[in-house]
């Protein structure tokens, strides 16, 4: 039996106080709505309709990428009125899910059993018990326990607001049946809004069994209204993260100062200082240490890699036994070789170096090749941009570049080449020559400093 399912994101996010619509806010660097897409994929639906609300064309076009179906909900005449407008494109034979977009945490597992139990022919509910229920709808129960209905807050009376299980808001139900409540339904309560809730008392009313389940994690069921809820989810997010890098044999020198904001895959024994923020696709090899406050996107580092305190990769990968940092800057479109040496301010750009050579101090290497075992002294430059155009350096194996050396692109040094400290070189080096450009050191005799006066 397939199933549908219907993500309600149409509300408008008042509280958030932002221009940037509530389900494209972020968490864990992507939107709302988009860990709620990707849980639903995890149940593997004939169908996705994500409900929108007007003006919420900035959604759509943020999740355009998304294989789903886009349903525009006018009017927010509430949860009800916004399922049904999804309706026309769910099968009747198909089991229906309803998640939300704004509750990003859910679990695929405490959704598989709400779509178990609705397959044997319930409509089953998501409910939890909690301390302090206001604002939420309350589950009523008849003497043998059975649910009979859901009473919204603004709708319930005194003795109503005591019932501590409430709704999550999560609910799978036989699509054709839903559908026969949904057209049922009206909007004579305390909101004037066509409430979804209501479809449980009709249910219970035609003799359809009515289950509840929980969800394994209270976090599951949290929505986000304004940016401190965001915040309380973002933390439960990362801590999640955290303890599944820890379950993969990463060691954490505390779960709670790391961010990932995308996949981080990590090999055996790797240990990550305090505070790393790890973005898009990042690989880490056997053994990878990384120091504190590292700024880590779209990288793959290779086995025994050591990157220091304070360092930015982006876009790069980074050969095996190789040490970055402290301070280091690794920017896009970087292929570092085995045992490669980067060390404090330092930045490479577009570069290929090969296995051993070692750019230790305060350099800045852009679109260069370098070879193999190449010694770059402290202070070297390429200059790689003429005003317009950027420029290649090619630099062949075991070179020594002395310090402060600049090196004008498009320029070529030769294998075993060595240029002397504080050279500009313009030309190309021959293999083996040692080359200098500097001016001669010159001793004046008789010259005297210049001494300030005094009286
Ligand atoms: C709803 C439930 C309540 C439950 C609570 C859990 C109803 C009537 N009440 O209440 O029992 O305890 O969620 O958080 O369902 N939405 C639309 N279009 C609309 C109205 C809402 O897309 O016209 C979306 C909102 O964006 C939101 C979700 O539906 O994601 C829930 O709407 P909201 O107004 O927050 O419902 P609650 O009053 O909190
Ligand atoms: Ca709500």
């Amino acid at each position: 039996m397939s199933l549908s399912v219907i993500i309600l994101a149409a509300g408008q996010g008042t509280r958030m106080r932002s221009a940037l619509p509530k389900v494209l806010h972020p968490l864990g660097g992507s939107p709302l709505l988009q860990h709620v897409i990707h849980t639903a994929k995890q149940l593997q639906p004939s169908g996705i309709h994500v409900v929108y609300g007007h003006g919420g064309e900035q959604v759509r076009d943020a999740l355009a990428h998304e294989n789903v179906n886009w349903v525009l909900q006018d009017q927010q005449l509430g949860t009800g009125h916004a399922v049904d407008q999804a309706m026309p494109s769910v099968p009747d034979d198909d089991t229906l899910l309803i998640l939300y977009g704004d509750v990003p945490l859910i679990r695929p597992e405490t959704l598989a059993r709400l779509v178990a139990q609705a397959r044997g022919g319930s409509l089953s509910v998501l409910t939890a018990t909690l301390d302090n229920p206001f604002g939420y709808g309350r589950m009523i129960r008849d003497s043998n326990g059975k649910l009979t209905g859901i009473v919204e807050q603004k709708d319930a009376s005194e003795e109503q607001l005591a019932i501590r299980e409430i709704n999550s808001g999560f609910l799978a139900a036989p699509a054709a049946s839903l559908r026969g409540w949904l057209n049922q339904l009206d909007n004579s309560n305390a909101q004037g809004e066509y409430y979804l809730t209501d479809v449980i008392a009709m249910a219970a009313a035609q003799g359809i069994p009515v289950d509840s389940a929980s969800a394994d994690d209270e976090y599951e069921i949290l929505g986000v209204n304004d940016r401190v809820q965001l915040a309380t989810l973002e933390r439960i997010y990362q801590r999640r993260q955290a303890e599944q890098l820890m379950r993969n044999g990463a060691t954490l020198a505390d779960p709670a100062r790391l961010d990932v904001r995308g996949e981080v895959t990590t090999g055996n024994d790797c240990y990550i200082d305090i505070n790393a923020v790890f973005e898009g696709t990042v690989t880490l090899g056997e053994r990878v240490r990384i120091g504190p406050n590292c700024c880590i996107k779209n990288a793959t580092i290779g086995d025994d890699v050591q990157v220091f305190a304070n360092c930015v990769i982006e876009d790069g990968v980074i050969g095996k036994l190789s040490r970055i940092g402290p301070f280091a800057r690794i920017r896009p479109e970087t292929e570092l070789a085995e045992q490669v040496h980067v060390g404090n301010f330092v930045e490479i750009k577009k570069s290929r170096i090969a296995t051993g050579s070692k750019v230790n101090h305060l350099s800045y290497i852009g679109d260069t090749h370098m070879g193999a075992g190449v010694n770059v002294g402290a202070g070297t430059i390429t200059c790689n941009y003429d005003g317009a155009y950027k420029h290649l350096t090619e630099i062949g194996d075991n070179v020594f570049i002395g310090s402060d050396t600049q090196l004008v692109a498009p320029v070529r040094v030769g294998d075993g080449a060595t240029i002397g400290a504080g050279s500009t070189i313009t030309r190309d080096v021959p293999p083996e020559k040692l080359v200098l450009s500097r001016s001669p050191q010159q001793t004046r005799s008789g010259w005297k400093r210049p001494v300030k006066k005094t009286d």
